[in-house]
């Protein structure tokens, strides 16, 4: 069945009433909706709030749930450059609706739309405009064999993943940060258009404000981390160290504004602002030796595990909300010692987890209560009782 947007009313699956949760209910979400996404035609699943574990063959459709699931959170994918739209073959669009149930006891109805080159997302009855504002009702990560490239990779997804963080457990980082890239936008406008110093000084007092907040968030929340990723990292890798050391984007002898005049011309040579908070990053060293470099896959899949865990664990003590930890193909990306220390951590946290597994009997159901079992063949899945 295609999507027909104009034929279709989608109001009244936005418009359910919001129903009471019971307070054994734990946060998480709840039911999924998809239609005509990667090779799922139409399909509804209702999930539990501990461990859902997603089994099926080679390309039968695990790692396409949990991008559908992780779509209903951040509105991208953890897989696609952008260039591959998820939606399935020879279709117009897809849809995306599910229930999530927030930590205040509500239940939130989420809807995301591909359709006609764009994308509609409706949170609550409500059209979302700033992504960003979804960010609080479903927070989500994901563990699959492509995050490693988190550590290895340029500093914008490291950047991405300390941004995304703030946005669950620091209010106003959303609007400082919105703030921050308007100003920026506006300035790199006007660099671009070869204005004078004047101005495009004029744009800079709400950039420096918007940028020096960032910053001081930041590092607040990194310091405020510490202790958890040091629990974290014990757990994943008892006996190593493992040191953070934030960059902020502009040399540290002296303040950004300085940067930002010494820097003009050649800023407007170039078209862009190449100093302020947009340029951080962090450089990770386990037992003084660079991550990337020094350590082994393994290693690193541990430590990315460990920074993970230590955010949702965090995220968990401000907020009250674990959110949704997706775990692609966990028996190939870890060994079974990993693989139960990090379960561990997840049952410990309350966190709502979705594990694929080709064969799922190297992880032990029993222990989640109650624990569900899903088997996908084809684009088609049941859950096995
Ligand atoms: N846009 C699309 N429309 C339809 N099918 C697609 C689309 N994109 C990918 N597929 C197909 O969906 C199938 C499921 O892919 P997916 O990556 O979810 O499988 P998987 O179960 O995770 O497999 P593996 O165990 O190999 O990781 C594949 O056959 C893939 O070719
Ligand atoms: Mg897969």
């Amino acid at each position: 069945m295609a999507i027909q947007p104009d034929q279709q009313d989608h109001t009244s699956i936005y418009r359910l009433a919001t129903p009471r949760l019971s307070t054994r209910d734990q946060p998480g979400l709840r039911n999924l909706d998809i239609l005509q996404f990667r090779n799922f035609e139409q399909t509804r699943l209702v999930f539990g709030p501990g461990l859902n574990l997603i089994t099926g063959e080679n390309a039968s459709g695990k790692t396409s749930l949990l991008e559908a699931i992780y779509y209903l959170g951040r509105v991208r994918s953890f897989r696609t450059s952008g260039a591959d739209e998820p939606v399935r073959y020879g279709q117009p669009g897809f849809r995306l609706v599910g229930q999530v149930a927030t930590q205040t006891g509500q239940v939130v109805t989420v809807g995301i739309e591909r359709g006609d080159g764009r994308y509609t997302v409706h949170m609550g009855g409500q059209n979302v405009r700033r992504l960003s504002d979804l960010a609080g009702n479903f927070p989500v990560q994901i563990f699959s064999s492509d995050t490693v490239s988190i550590l290895n990779g340029g500093p914008r997804q490291r950047r991405h993943m300390l941004d995304w963080a703030l946005f669950h457990v620091e209010q106003r980082y959303r609007d400082t940060w919105q703030r921050y890239t308007r100003s920026l936008r506006q300035r790199n406008a006007a660099l671009r258009a070869h204005a004078s110093r004047n101005e495009v000084g004029a744009w800079e007092s709400d950039l420096l404000e918007a940028a020096l907040e960032i910053d001081r968030c930041r590092r607040a929340y990194l310091e405020e981390l510490s202790p958890y990723l040091d629990k974290e990292i014990d757990r994943l890798l008892p006996d190593s160290q493992l040191s953070l050391v934030y960059q902020q984007g502009w040399p540290e002898a002296g303040g950004l504004a300085d940067a930002l005049s010494a820097g003009f011309e050649k800023d407007r040579a170039y078209g862009y602002t190449r100093y302020g908070p947009h340029r951080a990053d962090f450089r990770l060293q386990l037992d003084g030796h660079p991550v990337s470099a020094h350590c082994s896959r393994g290693q690193q899949k541990a430590i990315l595990l460990g920074i993970m865990l230590a955010q949702v664990s965090y995220q968990q003590a401000i907020s009250g909300t674990a959110g949704a930890f997706l775990l692609d193909d966990l028996t190939s990306e870890l060994d079974e010692a990993h693989r139960g220390r990090v379960l561990t951590a997840l049952r410990e946290l309350n966190a709502q987890v979705f594990v694929t597994a080709i064969q799922g009997e190297s992880i032990d159901l029993s222990v989640w209560d109650p624990g569900r079992l899903f088997h996908v063949e084809h684009g088609v899945i049941h859950e096995v009782v």
